[in-house]
């Protein structure tokens, strides 16, 4: 197909986590569809157009490749793709704000500001604007304003459509979705432009996967979802705390409690506590829009949410420095993943940082493995105060180290040679196991003394 014979043109705005792995998909599932994705930042444009793609994310590279050139392009020319678009998806970073009114909480809306005053600059015809980025509830007011401001000019009708993807699983996310949420304006224009996202779509979702909603109840939806997932994982994390003090397995109570239907099995996971850039974010974003509405006591229930999972983070940090004779100084760990989860390098908001800090001021001196977020791991953890080397080879890792804490669980942790391990570290060796991924009865008869995370330990003194 031609470049001008494209039916429809989709720019894309932001080419991060979101916006390279969800426009690669549609480009894959809609070749009579141009896509662009454009960003200001040059590096990661150049990424997007090599052999070395600026994310890891298994499956990410087959699609790209079977596009990129095709229907898929990514570019730096912003006002471009704006002008020649019929959809502008606005995928940019809306991260915690750091200054001024709301730091800490309220979402930074700059780059989505910025990003609506380009798309009024440069169009010369009527488009849909697609909100993809997280934002909070009433934001589309905010780019309506800004997009009609002043006199005459083209039209713009918005969309919300929140991504649901999780980090490591983007590309099943995006083909198999549970389910596709659009919220638009309830009038002819809003419903038109409703039903031209939704053919998008409809080229692999089934319809009835498709929720329709106005566009409060969807951007609200995505803040709601996330927090809802954090709660989950807050509430079992609780419940470890306990477990650890009674004896009590929390892989035993979450498969009993989760083996009810009305609760379900999902996101129960114990462990170090959540990460990502999303989560933490989301809550607080939440949590500022209560405060505004003033809604103090809605605050704080979500509010806890984080609570739990700083505590979840400190008491990781507490357990390593009791069990190793309340003292860890000069001595050595090896950090097993430094991602916030398996099959990503993100390392945003990571536990493994919080939890590194903390050894780090206990003065241990650190040496840090991960399959694929070491870059990241340098860069964050750059100027910090204290021991620490990256390593990645786990064995090298371990070498001479007097315990293991595992942050992320990756799946090659489990293959690893345990035996090997133990008799290359000093004795007495123990292994914080922070994600329940090893086989503790078989660490324990190597020799080890094992720390679950909310079960009871296995040790030999
Ligand atoms: P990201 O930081 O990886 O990517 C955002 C990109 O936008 C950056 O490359 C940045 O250079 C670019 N950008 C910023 N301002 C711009 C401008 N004015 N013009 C052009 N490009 C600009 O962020 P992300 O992880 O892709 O997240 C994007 C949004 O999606 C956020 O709101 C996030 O909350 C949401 N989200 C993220 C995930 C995820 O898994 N990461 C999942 C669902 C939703
Ligand atoms: C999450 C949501 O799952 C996505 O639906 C959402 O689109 C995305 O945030 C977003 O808005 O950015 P993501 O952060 O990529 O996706 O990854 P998750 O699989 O949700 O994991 C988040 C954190 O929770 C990780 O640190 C993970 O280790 C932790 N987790 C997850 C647990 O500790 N226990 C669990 O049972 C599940």
């Amino acid at each position: 197909m031609s470049k001008q014979d494209f039916k429809r043109k989709i720019a894309c705005i932001g080419a991060g986590y979101v916006g390279g792995p969800t426009m690669a998909i549609i480009a894959n599932k809609c070749p009579e569809y141009k896509v662009t994705v454009v960003d200001i930042a040059q590096p990661r444009i150049d990424a997007w157009n090599s052999n070395n793609l600026p994310i890891f994310e298994p499956g990410l590279e087959e699609r790209v490749l079977a596009a990129r050139g095709k229907n898929l392009f990514f570019s730096t020319d912003v006002d471009s793709a704006i002008s020649e678009a019929d959809i502008i998806f606005v995928s940019v970073n809306t991260p915690t704000k750091t200054f001024g009114q709301g730091a800490g909480k309220a979402a930074d809306l700059q780059f989505i500001e910025k990003t609506a005053r380009k798309i009024k600059e440069v169009s010369k015809s009527d488009k849909i604007v697609v909100e993809k980025s997280t934002v909070p509830v009433r934001a589309a007011d905010t780019l309506d304003q800004i997009l009609h401001s002043g006199e005459g000019g083209p039209h713009f009708e918005i969309l919300s459509n929140p991504e649901f993807l999780a980090e490591g699983s983007a590309i099943s996310d995006m083909e198999n979705p549970d389910r596709i949420l659009i919220g638009s304006k309830e009038t002819e224009k809003g419903l038109e432009a409703r039903e031209e996202l939704c053919k998008v779509y409809a080229h692999w979702v089934p319809r009835e996967r498709l929720i329709t909603t106005n566009l409060w109840s969807s951007e609200l939806s995505k803040l709601v979802s996330n927090a809802f997932l954090a709660q989950r994982i807050s509430s079992i994390n609780s419940i470890a705390a306990i477990c650890e003090v009674t004896e009590a397995s929390v892989s035993e109570v979450s498969n009993a409690v989760g083996r009810d239907s009305r609760i379900g099995r999902k996101f129960l996971n114990a462990g170090v506590g959540f990460g990502g850039s999303c989560f933490r974010k989301d809550i607080l974003n939440l949590v500022y829009l209560c405060e505004f509405h003033g809604l103090e006591e809605v605050a704080e229930y979500w509010r806890q949410v984080v609570a739990i999972n700083d505590f979840q983070m400190s008491r990781f940090v507490k357990r390593i420095t009791k069990a190793m004779f309340n003292t860890l100084v000069d001595k050595k760990i090896a950090l097993f993943g430094f991602a916030f989860k398996p099959d990503t390098g993100d390392t945003r908001d990571a536990p493994a940082l919080q939890i590194t800090l903390g050894l780090l001021q206990e003065r241990a001196k650190l040496c840090i493995t991960d399959p694929h977020a070491l870059p990241n791991a340098k860069l964050d953890l750059k100027g910090c105060e204290g021991t620490v080397d990256f390593e990645e080879d786990p064995y090298r890792a371990i070498e001479g180290a007097h315990a293991i804490a595992l942050v992320t669980e990756w799946s090659c942790y489990k293959d690893l040679d345990f035996k090997r391990i133990y008799d290359l570290m000093e004795k007495p060796a123990f292994i914080f196991d922070g994600r329940n991924l090893l086989d503790h009865k078989a660490l324990f008869e190597i020799g080890f003394n094992v720390y679950p995370l909310g079960k009871p330990d296995l040790k030999h003194f």
